[in-house]
């Protein structure tokens, strides 16, 4: 069953009465001009729940309900045990807190390598359950049929390719790729092999600068870097990486606020209140008459 409806009254759920026309795929695409320039960057942020959906969509182009979830919201160790039940359920309310930006779901690990009519099946029913527009898989060459399969079946697909998390137990960590020639050449292949299929933009993740900067020039699709390169055609981030919600983050990270300290010092206010009797007052409390 589809859950993502939009409500337009206003309630806490629904705090924005007005829906706007949302971007769609072919606008994103089409940031990129045939000269290969891009007059506005793309603005992408990962979102996993409606309210932060709502909080974001309105600066975003696209918001990415990333598997990095697993690490974000349930503490696990890597993205592979990731489930697509997991996917499915915060890309519905992703998409219920958002009416702007293009909203696109990770397919998790093990849910699209096997066959592309695996990947079909479950792309498919991403795009059924959630109401997002596109599903970003991971992976260069070996996925290079997939992506065609997807797309040539009405499935519009984001590519990710250098530092690809899902590979972690192949890769042994998350250093940042292309440090020898043998490995930029192979992401260099591995991200004209997906946009070639179709991607309608690809993300470079963790990659030497120079690759990213000659992907961006290679590939007729937007790029959208993420420790990669400024002169991608667009960045990305995990949104709790750059709000400050974690102390460790990737020398990539840009912390544009320190929500960790902040969280905490309200929760030792409250805290403190409530053990002095503080809260609630007055204000906070139900009288008959009143
Ligand atoms: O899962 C994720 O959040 C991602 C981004 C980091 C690109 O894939």
């Amino acid at each position: 069953m589809s859950t993502y409806t939009l409500d337009t009254s206003t309630s806490r759920a629904n705090p924005t009465p007005a829906p706007m026309r949302r971007l769609t795929v072919p606008k994103i695409r089409e940031r990129k001009s045939a000269d290969g320039k891009v007059d506005r960057p793309i603005v992408m942020l990962t979102a996993y729940t409606a309210r932060m959906a709502q909080l974001l969509d309105p600066h975003c182009d696209l918001l990415l309900v990333g598997d990095s979830l697993g690490q974000v919201i349930y503490g696990l160790p890597t993205t592979v045990p990731v489930t697509l039940e997991m996917m499915c359920a915060h890309g519905a309310a992703v998409v219920r807190g958002s009416y702007h930006s293009v909203v696109a779901v990770d397919m998790p690990f093990g849910s699209y390598e096997r066959s592309p009519a695996q990947a079909f099946d479950n792309a498919a029913r991403i795009l059924k359950e959630t109401g997002a527009a596109a599903v970003k898989l991971e992976g260069g060459e070996a996925m290079a049929e997939t992506v065609a399969f997807l797309v040539a079946r009405g499935i519009p697909v984001i590519g990710h390719v250098g530092l690809t998390p899902q590979a972690v137990n192949v890769l042994g960590g998350y250093r940042a790729r292309g440090r020898d020639d043998a490995e930029a050449d192979k992401i260099l292949a591995d991200a004209k092999a997906v946009a070639e299929a179709g991607c309608f933009a690809l993300v470079l993740e963790g990659v030497m600068e120079e690759i990213a900067i000659e992907a961006t020039k290679m590939v007729a699709c937007p790029t959208i870097g993420i420790g990669a390169s400024a002169q991608c055609d667009g960045q990305v981030l995990v949104t709790e990486d750059m709000l400050g919600m974690f102390e460790r983050t990737p020398r990539f990270v840009k912390r544009y606020d320190d929500l960790a300290a902040r969280v905490g010092e309200a929760a030792a206010a409250y805290a403190a209140e409530v053990r002095a009797r503080d809260f609630p007052t007055a204000d906070q409390t139900y009288h008959p008459a009143t």
